[in-house]
């Protein structure tokens, strides 16, 4: 073994994984890339594709040879069924990290019909699992890094600020009153979500069980595109999910505004979201790579998210930077019109985490990205046709909105 160690990057193709893999090559760790390539095969299937021009695997793992002289693995395993290549990769390897991206994540693909609920559910957590077996299977020792989601604790917080992961509470026993520490009670709000309370659920029973050391971090949305690592070559760009399904929030908004489509505002755009930028979720993973639980600790959980925002304020931000015109659909989801969020996120700050926080430098960077790349944007993608339950209609045109007025329930 050479340099500071090996980890594997499970879903190490993907739009957070291929800049943390670059990150952490660049840092001295060999880095092994595990991924099915089912993102680039759900693409496909949805009959679009990132709006950056990625190149296959192959030549992105050339091209950083070239740039940084350093060798990146890549193993096609899919982690959620092949138990046994996983396993022996384990063993061969001998990980003191493996940081685990690999899960079908987007909400709304997971809501689109039952093949797409069962698919989410099979995928994320047999994957989850199998990790999570073959560790404790192989006698392997590694530090698993997860990423979660914000989303796991609901966004109906009775006017607390959410803590990350656990929460105190007081329970009467036998008529004392005693405080206690339990884990945040989950409040999924779509299969997606669901998916990762239960990985939570696995996280704490392996951790418990076998003392499988854990980090599992409770992300927000992510937005931007450009790490250090992704500008040194055309061919390491990384991927910028738009349309409907996989684009989130502010990303999917610089999009429509450099395309010239109205912004996508659903409901009133009164929910309130925590946001990262991808520079930071790269910052946040190598810092909780650097400060693994201790043997014997419990699940440690970190909220890695650095701001919030509502969605109509993104929208009119957007709006003013670019002109673009903001329209509210009727909400395909299932969710609060209007909520306050208010999120503790003080461990990472403690490890020296100093915030990137929405600036209009970074706005105007992911708007010239998406200006360069959009003639490759399938206009009729942008509008997603997943909903919550079928009785909720699907809205195509949307309301127009005079930006600085509250926008209206649709
Ligand atoms: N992007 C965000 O805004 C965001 C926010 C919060 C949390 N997260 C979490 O971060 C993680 C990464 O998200 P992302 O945006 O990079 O997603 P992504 O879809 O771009 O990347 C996931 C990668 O995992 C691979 N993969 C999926 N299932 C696999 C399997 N069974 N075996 C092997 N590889 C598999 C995919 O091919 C893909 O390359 C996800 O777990 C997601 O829930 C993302």
């Amino acid at each position: 073994m050479q340099g500071k160690g090996n980890i594997i990057v499970l879903g190490g193709d993907g739009f957070c994984g291929w800049p943390t893999s670059l990150r952490l090559s660049r840092e001295g760790y060999n880095v092994t890339i595990v991924d099915n390539l089912s993102r680039r095969k759900i693409d496909v299937e949805l009959g679009c594709q990132s709006l950056t021009p990625i190149e296959t695997v192959e030549n992105r793992l050339a091209a950083w040879r070239e740039v940084s002289g350093r060798t990146i693995e890549f193993r096609n395993i899919d982690i959620a069924r092949d138990y046994h290549e996983l396993r022996t990769l384990l063993v061969e390897l001998q990980p003191q990290t493996i940081i685990h991206f690999a899960e079908q994540r987007a909400a709304p693909y997971s809501m689109k019909s039952p093949k797409h609920k069962r698919y989410t559910v099979d995928n994320n957590i047999n994957g989850t699992h199998n990790v999570l077996c073959a560790l404790v299977d192989a006698g392997v020792d590694a530090h698993l890094v997860h990423l979660g989601t914000m989303g796991v604790y609901g966004y109906g917080t009775a006017g607390m600020s959410i803590p990350e992961g656990y929460l105190n509470v007081r329970v009467d026993i036998k008529g004392q009153e005693h405080e206690i520490e339990i884990p945040y009670p989950p409040h999924p709000g779509s299969i997606y979500h669901m998916t990762k309370t239960l990985d939570a659920l696995l996280f704490y029973y392996y951790n418990k069980n076998d003392g499988v050391r854990i980090t599992d971090l409770h992300q927000g949305v992510v937005w931007g595109t450009n790490t250090d690592e992704t500008l040194m070559h055309p061919a390491l760009i990384n991927r910028f999910d738009y349309e409907g399904d996989y684009g989130t929030v502010l990303n999917r908004f610089l999009v429509e505004a450099a395309v010239g489509h109205p912004l996508t505002v659903y409901g009133t755009g009164g929910q309130t979201r925590a946001f990262i930028h991808i520079r930071d979720t790269v910052n946040c993973i190598v810092l909780a790579i650097q400060n693994p639980p201790a043997r014997g600790e419990r699940v440690k959980i970190f909220n890695q998210t650095t701001e919030t925002h509502r969605v109509r304020d993104l929208a009119a931000l957007v709006s003013r930077l670019t002109g673009a015109e903001v329209r509210t659909y009727i909400n395909p989801r299932n969710e609060s019109l209007e909520n306050e969020l208010v999120v503790h996120n003080e461990q990472f700050l403690a490890l020296g985490l100093n915030p990137i926080t929405l600036s209009e430098g970074l706005l105007a960077e992911v708007i010239e990205v998406a200006s360069k790349y959009k003639d490759r944007c399938n206009l009729s993608k942008i509008i997603a046709d997943s909903r919550w339950r079928r009785d909720i209609p699907l809205d195509r045109e949307g309301t127009p909105v005079t930006v600085g007025t509250p926008p209206v329930a649709a």
